[in-house]
């Protein structure tokens, strides 16, 4: 039964728009939780240390951050698999079967396919910088986000990589959201408006909410 769903098209799809929703929730609360820094220092890594915490005493010590990890990386491999196969079965599909399908991807799935490709190496990049401190440019120090993200954005090409991931999101978000309520059969002529117009604020406030960071970090608001 399980496999029958993933070897479909729908099945793929469905999994793409319940991953997709499942980071988007993730996003909105990352965006949000963002924005302490405008409470400075002290808030802002003890929110992160809050993260660490939370569930205590009943569970211990980053069980409840470790359990959302695992979350998170399932529903970013579901998403890229499905991606990539439903991408491979597009390509498959094209020549000659059907003589209305257009030579070229779409505008809207090329942006997806190179959006995500970005996103996804962004994520790695990222982890690297603010979580593990690998690729970090300033002397990176655990539990001390406020400092680290400062760092981050005290250097030409932190700002890039960011702003550039960042309006990719928004891109992604966009025509991602989209996708989803018409794979989840939430779409109808009545409806459509509303749900686009939801996508657009959506991917708007996130793009926002989280470029507003390295623009104070920029211009000072933030040091
Ligand atoms: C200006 C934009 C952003 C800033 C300033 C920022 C900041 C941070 C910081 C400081 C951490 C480490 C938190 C800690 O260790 O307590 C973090 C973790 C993380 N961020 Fe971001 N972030 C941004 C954008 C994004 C975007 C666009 C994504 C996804 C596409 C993302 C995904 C993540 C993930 C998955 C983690 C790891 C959470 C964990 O497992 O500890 N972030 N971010």
């Amino acid at each position: 039964m399980a496999r029958t769903v993933w070897d479909s098209s729908l099945g793929k799809k469905t999994v793409m728009a319940v991953s997709g929703l499942i980071m988007l929730t993730y996003l909105v609360l990352h965006m949000l939780g963002n924005l302490k820094i405008f409470f400075g220092t002290e808030d802002f890594n003890e929110y992160a240390h809050w993260l660490r915490t939370l569930g205590e005493p009943a569970l211990h010590y980053e069980w409840v951050l470790w359990g959302l990890r695992v979350v998170l990386v399932i529903a970013v491999v579901a998403h890229g698999i499905s991606a990539y196969q439903l991408s491979r079965r597009d390509i498959r599909a094209r020549p000659t079967k059907y003589l209305h399908r257009k030579a070229r991807a779409s505008y809207a799935t090329r942006t997806m396919r190179w959006g995500g490709i970005i996103l996804g190496l962004f994520i790695v990049w990222h982890l690297l910088d603010l979580t593990t401190g690998t690729v970090h440019s300033g002397g990176f120090e655990e539990g001390r986000p406020y400092q680290n993200v400062v760092d981050t954005f005290s250097t030409w090409y932190g700002n890039v990589v960011y702003i550039v991931a960042v309006l990719a999101l928004g891109l992604h978000i966009r025509h991602g959201f989209w996708s989803a309520a018409q794979t989840l059969g939430a779409s109808s002529r009545t409806r459509d408006r509303a749900l686009k117009a939801t996508a657009d604020i959506l991917a708007l406030l996130l793009t926002v909410g989280f470029l507003v960071v390295p623009v104070a970090v920029m211009t000072g608001v933030v040091s």
